[in-house]
Order: C-alpha cells, then structure tokens, then sequence
C-alpha cells in the first residue's frame, strides 16, 4: 500500500472534534477524506458545513457494517463515549481505528496514544485510544516529576465550553456561562481515574468550565520528595521535553490565548516553596487540537509509518 493512497474515514465528523479532525485530514498530503459521518446532516457537503474543507464528500449517516463494508485505512471514532463498541466490534483486528472518546482508555488491549509520553509502544498498534484533553493538560505536567511526587498533587482545570461537546447542556450554555465559571464533578471525574491509571500514581483533579470557546488552562500543585528551585524545576522541565516540537516550556506562566487554534501545549508557571517541597506547574492547550485532534493525527500517522508531525503546522 503506498502512502499516498491511504483512506480516512469520519464518524461523528460534524461534531467540534470532528470537524477538526476533517480539516486536519482533509489538508493532510498522504491522506485521503473517504467518508464522514453525521446523522443530523446526512446528505450535506462537508465542505459546505465546516469552512477551509476542500473535500467533495457529503456528510453520511453510516451504519457500522456500512463502514465496515467501505475498508478504509484509518477509521476514527469522535463519537460521544458509550458509542464505539459497535463499530470496534466490526471491523477487522488490523484496520487503524482511533477512538476519541473514553471507551478504551482503560482497557489494556488498546493503545493509550499521547506520543510525547507513550510513543515508545506505538508500533504496530491498530486500536489506539486518544487521551481527554484536560488529562492531556495534567499529563504534560506531572510526568517530568512523576517519580518524585510524595502525595497526590491536586490538579485544577478551566475548560473552554467547547470541551462539553454540542449537545445543549448547562456547560455549554452560553447564557449560563456569561460572568461566569462553573465547576462540576469535583471527585471522581472520569479525567481523574485516567491520568491516575496512565501515571501509575493517584491524583486529585477539580473540572471547571468557563465561558471561553476553547483552551484549557490547568494548575498542577505538588508536594516533591526533594525540594528544587523554580530555575531547577524548569530546566528539568525543559530537558525532559527538548526533542518534542509541540510542547514548549516557559518560566512564566502560560496563558491559554497561546495556545488556541495551535497545535500543541505549553508548560510553566513553575512556583516553589522549598521548605515544603511544594512546586506548581501550569499547563495549557487548545482542547479541540492538542487535547483531541492534533494529537489523533499524531496517532494516525505514527500507525501509518509516517512522520508523527506529517500534516501539523507547528509554527
Ligand atoms: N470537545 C472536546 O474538547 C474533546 C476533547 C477531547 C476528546 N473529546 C471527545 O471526543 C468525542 C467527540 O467530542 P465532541 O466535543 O466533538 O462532541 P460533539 O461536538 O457533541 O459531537 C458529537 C458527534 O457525534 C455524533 N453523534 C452524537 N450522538 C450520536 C449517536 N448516538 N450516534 C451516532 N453519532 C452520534 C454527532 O453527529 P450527529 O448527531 O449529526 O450524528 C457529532 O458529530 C467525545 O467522546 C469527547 O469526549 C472531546
């Protein structure tokens, strides 16, 4: 199979991650839009829906055998979670499929696809499951000091409201979310037991939702085995992820109208109380991109044996 002739498909493509995806695809050299899927604009064109498409294929309700039936290369889910297990199911074991939701984020027959930290298991991989955005933000902060945490640290997250999805909700609400911000699922979260499970140590994480579009800005509070100073902990920061082109590291604080509409993160911030071995670190991205669609390409073509960065415009 020649890389030029590889065939994307869409499920859930209208959707605010999915229509990223589609632009992303859609742009990308060696990659081919085939289908994209939608119940509500079945029979639309895709390029006449989402602004900068340049794809002739019209939006389609797709049955799961039907998308089986269609074989294309890559298969990605941006379904909302509990829906993918219908399609997973029939497909065979070597089609590409990544998943957008949280389906498979706990299950270990799967992939856990967040390169910067897991890439080194990504050969071969054909059911790849693409971390949540806020434990996306969390991850990029805690694995540089993951082995040296003493206790959970607490994370605290603000999410645009494009993180809630599009089906009406008080978190995306624009009438309820002017002036405001609203915090919800302050234990147990979901993003919680993800990035507890990924890290292989317990955190805290405090969700919030703001009335900003998109971005998530995070603030990791931790108390360390060793106290380091704030020059320490960024030069730490930075030489853990110097090679990694989307992640930048800063001492100030980083602000989430960085990062929107950008491909990666930022980390920094970095604050320290030495005699309590208290370091906080922040981190921001732009959910739809870093926190979901850039980082499914990422996937996508590390699957295909391409360039991890093929198609990304870094800046
Ligand atoms: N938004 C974020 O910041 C973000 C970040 C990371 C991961 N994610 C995850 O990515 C997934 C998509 O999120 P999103 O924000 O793009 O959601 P969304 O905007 O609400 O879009 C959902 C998509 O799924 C389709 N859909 C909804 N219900 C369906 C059903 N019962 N059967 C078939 N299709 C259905 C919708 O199209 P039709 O209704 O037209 O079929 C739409 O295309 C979710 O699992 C979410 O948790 C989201």
């Amino acid at each position: 199979m020649s890389s030029s002739s590889l065939s994307v498909g869409i499920i859930g493509a209208r959707g605010y991650v999915g229509a990223e995806l589609l632009r992303l695809i859609d742009r990308h050299r060696l990659f081919r839009l085939v289908f994209a899927s939608s119940r509500s604009l079945d029979g639309q064109g895709v390029s006449r829906v989402i602004p900068g498409i340049h794809s002739d294929i019209r939006f389609e309700h797709l049955a799961p055998q039907v998308v089986a039936e269609r074989k294309a290369d890559v298969l990605v889910l941006a379904l909302p979670n509990g829906l993918a297990a219908g399609y997973v199911s029939a497909l065979p074991a070597e089609q590409v499929v990544i998943d957008l939701s949280a389906d498979y984020r706990f299950d270990d027959t799967w992939y856990y696809g967040l390169p910067e930290l897991t890439r080194a298991h990504a050969s071969g991989k054909t059911r790849i499951s693409n971390p949540g955005c806020y434990a996306t933000a969390m991850q990029l902060a805690l694995a540089p000091v993951v082995d040296r945490l003493e206790t959970f640290p607490v994370c605290f997250g603000i999410s645009g409201y494009s993180g809630a999805g599009t089906a009406p909700s008080d978190k995306n609400d624009p009438k309820n979310l002017a002036d405001n911000i609203i915090p919800y699922k302050s234990v147990a979260h979901i993003h919680e037991r993800e990035v507890s499970r990924q890290l292989g140590r317990p955190v805290r994480f405090l969700p919030n939702v703001a009335a900003f579009f998109r971005g998530i800005a995070m603030t990791v509070d931790m108390t360390l085995t060793d106290a380091l100073t704030a020059q320490e902990a960024l030069d730490h920061y930075q030489r853990f992820y110097e090679d990694e082109a989307l992640i930048s590291v800063q001492m100030e604080a980083p602000h989430v109208n960085r990062v929107v509409n950008r491909p990666g993160a930022m980390v920094g911030g970095f604050c320290v109380e030495p005699e309590r071995r208290r370091l906080v670190v922040h981190s921001t991205l732009d959910n739809l991109l870093k926190g979901a669609a850039t980082q499914a390409l990422q996937n996508i073509n590390l699957a295909c044996g391409l360039e991890e960065l093929e198609g990304i415009d870094i800046g």
